[in-house]
């Protein structure tokens, strides 16, 4: 058999072996991973304490496991690009960098599974990675899934740099299916819809829900606010598109968090939060865990925002309003027909007062309560009528957690899913979290 009726006979058993129905991530992935704080430093000698080395990550679990983050459920521990040797080693299998990870890649997960943390590392579909370290081209696939599989590895970030649409359409299912293949349940996460423009008709995300666990839509994240905006921007503008795809074991990722860093304010820091919330995306941290301040460690371990992000219903939110004032109303539907609101300002004058009522943004009639999720105070004895006013920040946000408090069949003229009796244990744990919550 050539090379082409192998890789289609490969396609076709591909629907039988590359589902990602497989119990893996049913909520948004959350955990932590190297790129955007610290990038391709591999000054180990100038600057040991932020290369990419064993050292950074062990680092990371070390605070991922000591100071609370693994029980609010960060616990993928990822590394990004040039982790790797500049060459294969005699058998063909990637190697990492023998001085900066001398203890090896399956010694690393080791320490990652002994703090009950799991272990991502990062390859590329093409000739080289986006730093140009070694690739895996079409015929490195299965071997490199196994290398990953012997070491312990738990998540795959697979690129698409160096490469072309044709060998992405055929390598990004073959590293699918040469994962199932290992037996090692590990979590895929695909570059590819980025490399295609992310929309129909160029990216199938019927297939991407297929095959992978979660993929990149858009481009990398940078640490400035217009970054963000712009991925914000993209995301809600195409959520006709990309919002449907989204569910327990198949996300959209519009990259990781840049909270603790350089280029957001406090209160971009918040809205950040807010609306990777709203998305149900992937709550990757990137951010220094070793030096980070409370402000930006309260936000990113603020309890309802992430019970939000981690809704079992899965469902991915939209924006609902984009107002002449500036200011834009998101929502996301979460079990037990409670509901998320985010009212971000676009303004850079002053704290605006946003005046609305749940009726107008589609709430049936009824009574609810508000929970606000960044100042822990709650607003009772709302129904649908009672007029709202919001003090919302420039490049802010109120993110509301509401409840109905009456029984109603439907809360939101714009519901789309009702939890399984399958999901109704995890409902009530995650609505007790956030009672928990409110009272502190
Ligand atoms: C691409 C990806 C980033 C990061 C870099 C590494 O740009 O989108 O997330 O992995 O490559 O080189």
């Amino acid at each position: 058999m050539g090379p082409i009726a192998v890789i289609l006979q490969l396609l076709a058993v591909m629907s039988l072996t590359a589902a990602k129905d497989d119990g893996l991530v049913r909520t948004p992935p959350m955990g932590w991973m190297a790129w955007e704080r610290f990038r391709c430093d591999v000054d180990c000698k100038d600057d040991p304490e932020n290369c990419i080395s064993e050292a950074l990550f062990r680092d990371m679990a070390d605070r991922l496991y000591e100071d609370g983050w693994k029980e609010l459920g960060y616990e993928y521990v990822i590394i990004d690009d040039c982790w790797m040797s500049m060459e294969r080693d005699k058998e063909g299998r990637l190697q990492p960098d023998p001085v900066r990870f001398p203890g090896g890649i399956a010694k690393l997960a080791n320490y990652v599974h002994e703090r009950g943390l799991k272990l991502g590392i990062y390859a590329d579909m093409g000739t080289f990675t986006c730093m140009g370290f070694p690739g895996t081209t079409l015929d490195k696939i299965q071997i490199d899934a196994q290398t990953f599989a012997s070491w312990g590895v738990d998540y795959l970030k697979f690129d698409g740099c160096s490469s072309n649409p044709l060998v992405q359409m055929l390598g990004y299912p073959l590293m699918s299916i040469a994962l199932n293949a290992t037996g090692r349940p590990i979590v895929y996460s695909c570059s590819w819809p980025a490399y295609l423009g992310g929309l129909p008709p160029f990216v199938n995300y019927n297939l991407m829900g297929e095959i992978c666990h979660l993929w990149r839509n858009y481009y990398d994240i940078q640490d400035s606010w217009d970054s963000l905006q712009a991925i914000v921007d993209w995301f809600f503008n195409n959520q006709d598109e990309i919002q449907p795809a989204a569910g327990p074991g198949r996300w959209n990722d519009p990259d990781m968090l840049i909270i603790g860093n350089f280029g957001l304010s406090m209160d971009e820091s918040r809205s950040q939060m807010a609306l990777w919330a709203i998305m149900a995306a992937p709550l990757i941290m990137s951010t220094d865990l070793r030096h980070l301040d409370n402000g930006a460690r309260a936000i990113l371990q603020n309890k309802v925002a992430i019970a939000i992000n981690q809704d079992p219903l899965g469902i991915q939110g939209r924006r609902l309003l984009k107002e002449k004032s500036r200011i834009e109303v998101y929502w996301r539907p979460l079990f037990q027909s409670a509901s998320a609101l985010v009212f971000l300002s676009r303004r850079t004058d002053m704290p605006y007062r946003y005046h609305t009522s749940l009726g107008k943004l589609h709430y049936e009639e009824g009574n609810y309560e508000a929970y606000d999720v960044f100042t822990g105070t709650t607003v009772k004895g709302l129904n649908s009528t009672t007029e709202i006013t919001l003090s919302i920040n420039p490049s802010g946000v109120v993110m509301w957690y509401v409840l109905p408090t009456t029984k109603a069949q439907s809360h939101h003229r714009h519901r789309n899913a009702s939890p399984s009796s399958e999901e109704t244990s995890r409902v009530q744990i995650s609505q007790r979290e956030i009672r928990t919550s409110h009272s502190l």
